[in-house]
């Protein structure tokens, strides 16, 4: 054998071992393919301490274990097509006596909802807890330990709009009034117009003030622990704090909604392209967080997370924000923002191909404390929820050119 063919014999050996090789790396690479994150049973009882890193502190949020057996029942949101589908209201627009009875119910549900026990999971506690769960790596990724949140990721806006279904619920329940519809915080609206033609039920005052029905210190509904800012009549609500320097002090007037609509232009608009620009990363079972989660996130979030910071108190960090009863109208418009993205601009659409997001599943406690396994694939309309957002005035920043 000379030692050509000898070369010819070893490349041939090496090629058919390098061909097995890739076989089996496909194989592999199939076998460890991505997986939609589902937060299980296990997840719940496997709940450890979080950790909130910008505060430095240590969170005690896991559910009472006694509440983790039972049965857990799938739940899809289905809109029954005989029931008018309920409208959702920009706060700054009820008037007269639907303001008053809406006024009287809400601070009511709060009250029924803070008077239950705190190891019940819908008491206004244990809604503070399982946000701060979700929220700052007390549960971890089944098999792994891999913590997870439902921040900083395309989870941010299923997760929530689950989380305020199952709140209204509750609210509705304890109030025994199935048509009570938690209302919306308008705060990117900053201007006053007349209607435009056409428009039956639309709100075109601007709501960047705090509501005053969450300002009633003799309610249920207020919070005594909230920055001055929130107690300041007439102030504009910011949404252009940055994390640092998150305690300075109001712009005037004037700059204040400029900044805002700018804000707004950016975070819906300019860097909100497309699904992941908006949504947030995709995570999928074994991807560690970033290291620095906060980069994961969707365009939206840090003009989200302004408001929390500009309420101040227990509204600012992940762990206590849930148990300000603010937190809840303000994630209403958060979720009425998912609603506006896909008509803002081209191509804009979530991302329904992706099963990794479809496919993942969350756990809540209903109204009548029964732990529902959902899906993001059954969260992407609100009509499904039986709802629809009232009309604003979003061109005072669609049309803003800065
Ligand atoms: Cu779960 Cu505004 O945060």
């Amino acid at each position: 054998m000379n030692s050509c063919s000898q070369y010819t014999m070893t490349s041939r050996r090496s090629l058919l071992f390098m061909a097995r090789l890739a076989v089996l790396f496909s194989l592999i690479v199939n076998s460890v393919r991505a997986e939609p994150i589902k937060y299980t049973r296990t997840t719940f009882k496997n709940c450890i301490p979080g950790f909130h890193a910008e505060m430095n502190v240590t969170t005690f949020c896991c559910p009472p274990q006694k509440n983790l057996n039972g049965p857990i029942v799938d739940f899809v949101p289905r809109h029954d097509p005989l029931e008018p589908l309920r409208i959702k209201k920009a706060l700054q627009c009820l008037s007269g006596k639907e303001l008053r009875t809406y006024t009287r119910k809400l601070q009511k549900g709060y009250e029924l909802m803070r008077a239950l026990p705190d190891d019940d999971p819908r008491s206004f506690y244990q809604q503070g807890q399982i946000h701060c769960a979700y929220g700052t790596g007390c549960f971890t990724q089944d098999s792994t330990n891999i913590t997870l949140d439902v921040h900083y990721s395309n989870f941010f806006y299923p997760w929530h709009r689950y989380f305020l279904h199952f709140h209204e619920k509750i609210l509705q329940k304890l109030l025994g009034d199935p048509s009570f519809t938690l209302h919306f915080w308008n705060y990117d609206n900053s201007i006053t117009t007349s209607p435009p033609d056409g428009s039956a039920d639309g709100c075109f005052k601007a709501g960047h003030f705090f509501p005053p029905m969450y300002n009633d210190p003799t309610k249920a509904t207020y919070s005594d622990n909230r920055s001055i800012r929130a107690y300041t009549p007439n102030l504009v609500t910011d949404l252009g704090i940055p994390v640092i320097g998150r305690n300075t002090t109001s712009l005037p007037f004037e700059e204040a909604v400029a900044r805002n609509r700018a804000v707004m232009h950016r975070s819906l608009i300019t860097n909100a392209a497309t699904s992941v620009d908006f949504l947030g990363r995709n995570y999928s079972v074994g991807d560690s967080q970033l290291e620095n989660p906060a980069l994961g996130d969707g365009s939206f979030e840090p003009a989200h997370a302004s408001v929390h910071w500009w309420v101040g108190g227990i509204m600012g960090p992940v762990h206590t924000s849930a148990s300000d009863p603010i937190f809840y109208v303000h994630h209403s418009n958060v979720d009425r923002l998912w609603t506006l993205w896909p008509k803002l601009g081209p191509n804009r659409q979530d991302p329904t191909s992706n099963l990794d997001w479809m496919d993942a599943e969350y756990l809540f406690w209903d109204e009548n404390k029964v732990l529902r396994r959902v899906k993001v694939r059954d969260s992407l309309t609100t009509e499904a929820f039986g709802f629809r957002y009232q009309e604003v005035n979003d061109a005072s920043w669609i049309q803003f050119h800065d």
